[in-house]
Parts: structure tokens; C-alpha cells; sequence
């Protein structure tokens, strides 16, 4: 898969060690930054792996700030995405299988890499089963376009 990751200063922390068992898995990783460990803004590279990923460029998207929240929060303001911040692999498995998500968020002051690599395996094994999912992820996307009028 074609992946777009992101970060802020506090998840630059677990980033590298993720995107390096990404491109064991043989997956495509392209790295949003930041790639300096100076304070920054969680928001900026949220937003820019979001667009990425709600354009299409990318299969599917992840996010690392302190906690996961932050960064998944922006990522939920971004029409087409749909972003879980997990600390465990059995809401990433059905975060996928329920919701279609398409962005994985976690905190580097939360998990630590072996709990990480496990979450982002069962979070992109897992497949969306639609049927009757489908029908409450249109209606996320109805409510998205209620905002958008
Ligand atoms: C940065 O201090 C911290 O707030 C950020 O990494 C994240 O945890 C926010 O949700």
C-alpha cells in the first residue's frame, strides 16, 4: 500500500521505528514530517497527510502527536477522512472492519513500538466488511456535507 505519515515533535519520537517496520512489510511510506525534533504544531501535519489521503494520492494514512488525539481530531475536520486514535489492536481491527477508517492515530507517550507495530498490522490487515456499516459511514458523509452548505 502507498502510505502518507505524519507526526508532530512528540511523535517524531516513535515515527522512524514505524516507518522503517512499514517498509518491512513491504509497504510505499511517504514521510509529512516533521523530521526535527524542535517544539512544532500537530494541526500542520495533520492536515497536510489528511488532504493526501482524502485526494486519494495515498491508500491510507498515519498519524503519531503525544496522546493521538490532536492529530486524529484535525484529521476528523478534513471532509473524507476518517481517523481513529488507538491505543490497542482490537479498536484498530474493527475501527477498519465497522468504520472504514482511513487514518490510524497513536500517542508516543501512550504506546510503546511493539504495542505500535502490533496496532498498525491488524489495522492494515483489516477490511472493511460495508453491508450494514455502509449504511452509518454514508451517513457520516451526510453529515459532512450538511457542514459543507
Ligand atoms: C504536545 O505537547 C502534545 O499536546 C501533542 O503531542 C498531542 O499529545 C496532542 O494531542
Amino acid at each position: 500500500m502507498k502510505i502518507a505519515i505524519g507526526s508532530d515533535h512528540v511523535g517524531l519520537e516513535l515515527k522512524p521505528a514505524i516507518i522503517e517496520y512499514l517498509e518491512e512489510l513491504g509497504h510505499e511510506v511517504t514521510d509529512y514530517g516533521p523530521t526535527s525534533s524542535e517544539r512544532t504544531d500537530y494541526p500542520i501535519f495533520s492536515k497536510k497527510v489528511s488532504t493526501e489521503v482524502a485526494a486519494a494520492n495515498y491508500d491510507r494514512g498515519i498519524l503519531i502527536c503525544g496522546t493521538g488525539i490532536g492529530i486524529s481530531i484535525t484529521a476528523n475536520k478534513i471532509r473524507g477522512i476518517r481517523a481513529v486514535a488507538c491505543s490497542e489492536p482490537y479498536s484498530a481491527k474493527l475501527s477498519r472492519e465497522h468504520n472504514n477508517t482511513n487514518i490510524l492515530a497513536f500517542g508516543s507517550r501512550v504506546v510503546g513500538p511493539e504495542l505500535a507495530k502490533m496496532i498498525v498490522k491488524e489495522w492494515l490487515d483489516a477490511e472493511y466488511e460495508g453491508g450494514r456499516h455502509q449504511r452509518r459511514v454514508d451517513m457520516i458523509s451526510e453529515i459532512e456535507e450538511e457542514n459543507d452548505r
